[in-house]
């Protein structure tokens, strides 16, 4: 009989799942459905970036690429962070990866043994506690709160940290809730965990999405700072799989070779067709579509403060709006589904995302135009009153 490993079991499959499946399943039926639980832009990769996709077909440029990621695009990206943060990044120090996921697995990897643990907020991305369940360490999920802006707070990093804690992971802007961290809290983050022994790893995965506070990048405060990005959010490329880390000096050598092993290299047809993403056009239309999202962002949230149910933490970046439902339901979870049924409107449980409070919270998504985000919220209105 076959067995599976162990880890396996530790590893939980995504609650949204089941409101995916079963929105499928009415939409099956010719139900309209309004998804506003998916964490994928509505839009698609830029023009000039696609034409370069094609490009590479064409010329046949699909072999494997350096494991660290084309030269070439290493250089884009460092002239990214230059143009667009002034800030100074090393192209050796920038290890292109399938995702940012492939990122997050190189580093769990390359800085947490066995046995160990990094602190990581609670609610966040759920799939870091798992790339370290994969290591065989943990996440030490600490309970944050909307009063803290879902922050650990800086003074009681050194009674969470033990023996076993290697580092900290935090995100921003951040997946579910759509909070900026500011430049002091990170300053203050990387003191505190260097003065420990440790690493900071920021996930600046939505970087770029930003609609209020500063938009900058935590490798603007150190170099000895671990940095996660990809194509999938700013740059409308999921499903081209492309991302890349940022490492300090010292760790090239050792991340290269977990790369080579891992990967062999990230695609190719990705990373050719990824030189585009920088040019002017696409910078152009990248900021037209922030500016599109800014606006859908504040339609959303006015409307659902109107219906009494206001976003935890100001929305300032990524493409979320994290509520409180608490006060019209004990089970967010079921909540959602009742939703779903009752207005075909799907939204994603704070469950999710992690398990202190998140019963109370539900995770929208504004990745639909602005007339269908009207619809589901005209739904959502119906719903509460039908059940008031
Ligand atoms: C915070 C965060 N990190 C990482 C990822 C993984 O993204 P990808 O592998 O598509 O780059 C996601 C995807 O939603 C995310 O929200």
């Amino acid at each position: 009989m076959s067995q599976l490993a162990n880890r396996v079991e530790q590893i939980s499959p995504f609650q949204v799942m089941a409101i995916l499946g079963r929105a499928k399943e009415i939409q099956a039926q010719g139900v309209d459905v309004i998804h506003l639980e998916v964490g994928e832009p509505d839009f698609v990769a830029s023009e000039a970036v696609k034409n370069a996709g094609v490009d590479a077909i064409e010329q046949g440029l699909t072999g494997y690429t350096s494991a660290t990621g084309l030269p070439q695009l290493k250089q884009k990206i460092a002239a990214h962070y230059q143009d667009k943060y002034q800030v100074e990044v090393d192209p050796n120090r920038i290890i292109v990866t399938p995702g940012a996921s492939g990122a997050l697995q190189l580093l769990a990897s390359l800085m947490v043994d066995a046995g160990k643990n990094v602190l990581m907020p609670d609610p966040c991305y759920p799939c870091n506690r798992h790339f370290l369940i994969q290591v065989g360490a943990n996440a030490n999920l600490v309970a944050t709160s909307a009063a803290d802006n879902f922050e650990i707070p800086i003074e009681k990093i050194d009674t969470l940290w033990n023996e076993s804690t290697t580092g900290m992971w935090l995100a921003s802007p951040a997946n579910p809730t759509g909070a900026v961290l500011s430049k002091a809290y990170i300053q203050s983050a990387l003191d505190k965990v260097t003065h420990l022994g440790g690493h900071l790893m920021i996930d600046e995965i939505y970087q770029g999405l930003v609609y209020e506070g500063e938009d900058f990048t935590a490798l603007s405060l150190s170099d000895d700072i671990f940095v996660i990005n990809s194509f999938s959010k700013y740059f409308a490329m999921t499903g081209w799989r492309l991302g890349w880390i940022v490492v300090p000096e010292w760790a090239i050598e050792a991340a290269t070779k977990l790369a080579q092993n891992f990967f062999i290299s990230a695609p190719t047809i990705s990373q050719y067709a990824a030189l585009e993403a920088f040019s002017e056009s696409s910078m152009g239309e990248f900021e037209q579509r922030r500016l599109v999202l800014d606006e859908r962002r504040k339609l959303l949230v006015s409307g659902l403060e109107g219906m009494g149910l206001k976003p935890v933490v100001p929305a300032q970046g990524a493409f979320y709006i994290y509520v409180d439902v608490s006060s019209i339901t004990d089970d967010a979870m079921s909540w959602c589904l009742d939703l779903l049924e009752a207005e075909a409107v799907a939204l994603t449980p704070g469950a999710d995302f992690g398990k202190e409070q998140a019963h109370k919270y539900v995770r929208f998504a504004y990745t639909c135009d602005t007339s269908r985000l009207q619809q589901a919220l005209a739904r959502i209105k119906t719903f509460i009153e039908a059940r008031s």
